[in-house]
């Protein structure tokens, strides 16, 4: 089945449509400035010009960088806070929506490095903020939000994300040395046995992962950044939001 997966970040909104058997995107992927403000309005034109570029009727998959409960917006740490309370189900004319790293979490366990693991796996996107996805045997606990675990006083995300290391310009070893940090918290509250490093990083995942050393086995995405438009679609195909 081909279903339209729209990924909404806080810098860029990412969208293609996807063969949610394969797990790969059919067409190649439109990316859209996040419109500053990041208002519901002006955030919904953006979703319905990418509707529009791929000319699509089908079903539709978005992805939200924060806690969506039924389609409903809970939380906007990285987007402007009066999506709080805005139904984006019905705002994405009846999309399915949900959190971005639980979808890109969800990709990753159906087509990429965590296909078939058991036991405790946390996916983690690094990015404007990060993200967790938190698997045990597979299945997913929702809207998990352990980038905002507390970290030397302060929200995890505003030490570690990608964000951070690129406006303080920090080099790739120091930046490591923060995410090595974070994931010695995450490791000793869930001792996962393995953990999935999303985000656009995981595309640069050589210059930081050797720097990272923690006994849980840390891998970069299996689909990287385009993880989340995947379990957008999937989550749409599947009914799983
Ligand atoms: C949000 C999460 C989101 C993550 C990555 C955090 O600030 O609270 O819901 O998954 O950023 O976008």
């Amino acid at each position: 089945m081909n279903v339209l997966g729209i990924d909404i970040g806080g810098s860029g909104i990412k969208g293609a449509p996807v063969d949610t058997e394969a797990g790969e995107l059919v067409e190649e992927r439109l990316r859209i400035p996040t419109p500053e403000p990041s208002v519901p309005d002006e955030v919904a034109k953006v979703v319905a010009s990418i509707v529009e570029h791929f000319d699509w009727n089908g079903p539709v998959g978005v992805t939200f960088p924060g806690v969506v409960v039924d389609g409903v917006i809970r939380t906007a740490a990285n987007v402007d806070p009066s999506w709080v309370g805005v139904d984006a189900g019905r705002l994405f004319g009846g999309a399915t929506v949900l959190n971005d790293a639980d979808a890109a979490g969800m990709a990753e366990m159906t087509f990429g490095e965590g296909k078939g693991r058991k036991g405790t796996v946390l996916v983690l996107t690094f990015g404007t903020g990060i993200g967790s996805a938190l698997f045990t045997d597979g299945l997913l606990v929702r809207n998990t939000e352990l980038g905002h675990l507390e970290l030397r006083g302060k929200d995890a995300e505003h030490r570690a994300s990608a964000r951070v290391r690129e406006e303080h310009e920090l080099s790739w070893d120091k930046w490591a040395e923060r995410v090595e940090e974070y994931l010695r918290h995450v490791e000793m509250l869930f001792s996962p046995s393995l953990i999935v490093i999303g985000g656009g990083v995981s595309r640069k995942a050589e210059k930081f992962l050797p720097h990272v050393k923690i006994d849980t086995p840390v891998v970069p995405a299996g689909l990287q950044n385009e993880a989340g438009i995947i379990g957008a679609a999937h989550a749409a195909a599947t009914g799983a939001s």
